[in-house]
């Protein structure tokens, strides 16, 4: 679609700013107003300040007609370091469901509307500024921003898109880092003790540097180096994480246990929903109001106090929820006493997250298994930990190589953590083999159809769900999965569906019908795992697929087409 104006010359001066919030989570936000700049390390968005206001007359009307801001706003970023310039205008307006609309107006040289984004063209001198919820839209506008001078424009990944040509088998090695859902949760481990702490094996992700901007709100410094991060912790917190920040990360709601155990207080925005369903963190708080913390809910806030600090508890959760064993574990490592977590999650990734805080010096027993023991102590230690392989990293790979009918082996991880995948890639007709830390598979000509549900660890995990559903939608049969983790993990299926596969949704169910061949096309990649699950589909697919929103897949895994790529795929990431 072509820009609706332009001036000479401003192609070469484009900001792209992103807009995908979800309506309702977005409606519950609308008293904030974060400041979103272009992240010049990840190609993604960074929050660099909070202005806690509601200014009216931001919101353009769809389509351009609305108001203009007032142009005598105070800076909202204290100088260029990202690269932006001064200057000021509107931006109009972003919604991320319905109608866009946005304007050309001062500041703003051509606006382009994608299904789920607009595309903001700036003149020199502005930056791309403030992006937040007001009743479902996200407002976004220009900042003016003095004593800086020429922008130096850049592209954001949030509107990269993969295109990838079909037919290659994959064939070769390829290595994966720790795990995302590991290291996350090592970044908040690290608030329990001030000093300089060590994460090793850490994958260059979206995700890791989303989580450094929350800690780094609280007081923490991150520093990376190659694939180890340093994290230096304060010994005085600022114990909040605002809802900018839960908003992009939410697995931010994993800081409560850790703040409340350190400081006796936390304020954490309430995360809302997501992409797969409501999420919601009731289990959480049950288990920390057993150990003494009290809630309530401010203007969308969750203000939370221990004023006695926290005392060891027997909570037995209802499902064995990842979040909630991690937030009560990181709560009881520092509580008086001894708390009990029943039905606790068994993910490797807690494993991990109980060894790290070991070495901090916690006392912790049966992590892994569904009783989990924490003696609590009066204060833990820096320490040095390397992060647990990602099986989800690792098995994406593999279901690479299934799908392509290829053969790879993929190095650095533990393949007893993907011992349900594999049997389940087995029972499609792959042929695999594994070592202390390798697994190598070829895949078959065209995969068996194979049922199977999601269920918590040791189950096959729901986050392999899109990549082996693409997988069985080339084989020779009908398959079934259902989805029992999420209720709503299914977008995905129409875009799949656009290159010619036959799934059909019943419910949590998933009625795969194998086609043999599919048909490249342009697809959205609606989140991580669905995103992975595109590009592989598209590897098997004739000609072309693209697939944007490429930074979802940013969000979990490193250089994704990269290591595609060097496993024989042709991949092209192209950005606007
Ligand atoms: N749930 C509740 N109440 C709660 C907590 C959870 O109803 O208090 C529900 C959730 O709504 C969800 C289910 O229980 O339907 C599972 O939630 P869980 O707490 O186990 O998941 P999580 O901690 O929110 C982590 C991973 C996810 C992964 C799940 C399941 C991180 C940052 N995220 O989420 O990873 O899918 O466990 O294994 O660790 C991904 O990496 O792409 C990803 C989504």
């Amino acid at each position: 679609m072509p820009f609706c104006a332009a001036e000479p010359g401003f192609e070469e001066r484009q900001h792209h700013l992103l807009g995908e919030h979800d309506a309702d989570h977005a409606a519950s936000q609308r008293e904030h107003i974060g400041v979103v700049v272009l992240d010049t390390l990840m190609g993604g968005v960074g929050v660099v300040g909070d202005r806690g206001a509601d200014p009216p007359d931001l919101v353009g009307g769809d389509g351009g007609a609305g108001p203009r801001p007032a142009h005598d706003d105070p800076p909202l970023h204290p100088s260029g370091e990202h690269g932006l310039g001064d200057g000021g205008g509107v931006v109009g307006v972003v919604d991320g469901l319905g109608g866009v609309g946005a304007q050309v107006g001062d500041g703003v040289a051509g606006v382009r509307h994608e299904p789920r984004q607009v595309l903001l063209h700036l003149v020199p001198g502005v930056v791309a500024g403030d992006g937040d919820a007001h009743g479902g839209r996200v407002v976004a506008r220009a900042v003016p921003l003095p004593g800086a001078s020429s922008p130096s424009l850049r592209t954001i990944a949030a509107v990269d898109r993969l295109v990838v040509t079909g037919g290659a088998r994959l064939r070769g090695e390829v290595a994966v880092l720790g795990a995302k859902n590991a290291v996350l949760k090592h970044l908040v481990a690290t608030l329990l003790a001030p000093g300089s702490h060590q994460i090793e094996n850490v994958p260059g992700i979206l995700d890791v540097r989303l989580m450094c901007d929350v800690i780094g709100h609280i007081g923490a410094s991150c520093r990376f180096d190659g694939s180890a991060v340093e994290v230096e912790v304060p010994d005085d917190l600022l114990p909040e994480a605002p809802i900018d920040l839960v908003r992009r990360m939410r697995a931010s709601i994993i800081v409560l246990g850790a703040l409340l155990a350190r400081t006796g207080e936390a304020r954490v925005a309430l995360p809302g929903g997501d992409d797969f369903g409501s999420r919601p963190i009731d289990m959480h708080l049950d288990g920390l109001e057993a150990m003494g913390a009290r809630f309530e809910l401010v203007h969308g806030v969750l203000h939370a106090s221990a004023p006695n600090g926290l005392e060891g508890a027997d909570v037995y959760l209802e499902f064995p929820s990842v979040g909630a064993t991690e937030n009560l574990l990181l709560a009881g490592v520092l509580a008086r006493g001894t708390t009990t977590i029943g039905n606790a999650a068994r993910e490797p990734e807690i494993q991990d997250l109980a060894e790290f805080l070991s070495a901090m010096g916690a006392r912790i027993r049966g992590a892994g298994t569904s009783t989990i023991e924490i003696d609590g102590v009066p204060s833990l230690t820096p320490a040095r930990h390397r992060a647990v392989p990602d099986r989800l990293e690792a098995g994406t790979y593999l279901v690479g190589a299934a799908i392509t009918g290829g053969e790879v082996t993929v190095r650095d991880c533990v393949p007893e953590h993907l011992r349900m995948e594999l049997r389940k890639l087995g029972d499609a007709g792959c042929e695999y083999e594994t070592g202390k830390d390798f697994v190598t598979l070829r895949g078959p000509d065209r995969p068996q159809p194979v049922d199977f549900a999601t269920l918590p660890y040791p189950g096959f995990h729901t986050d392999m769900h899109p990549q082996m559903v693409a997988l069985l939608s080339l084989a020779d049969g009908t398959s079934v999965i259902t989805e029992n983790i999420y209720s709503a993990r299914f977008r995905y299926v129409g875009e799949l569906n656009r290159l010619g596969a036959d799934v059909q949704l019943e419910g949590q169910h998933v009625i795969i019908r194998g086609v043999p061949t599919l048909s490249g096309c342009p697809v959205d990649a609606c989140d991580i795992r669905a995103g992975a699950a595109l590009v592989l589909a598209g590897l098997r697919s004739d000609g072309y697929t693209t697939v944007t929103d490429a930074q979802h897949i940013d969000r979990g895994y490193a250089d994704f087409e990269g290591k595609l790529v060097s496993l024989g795929a042709e991949i092209v990431r192209e950005t606007d």
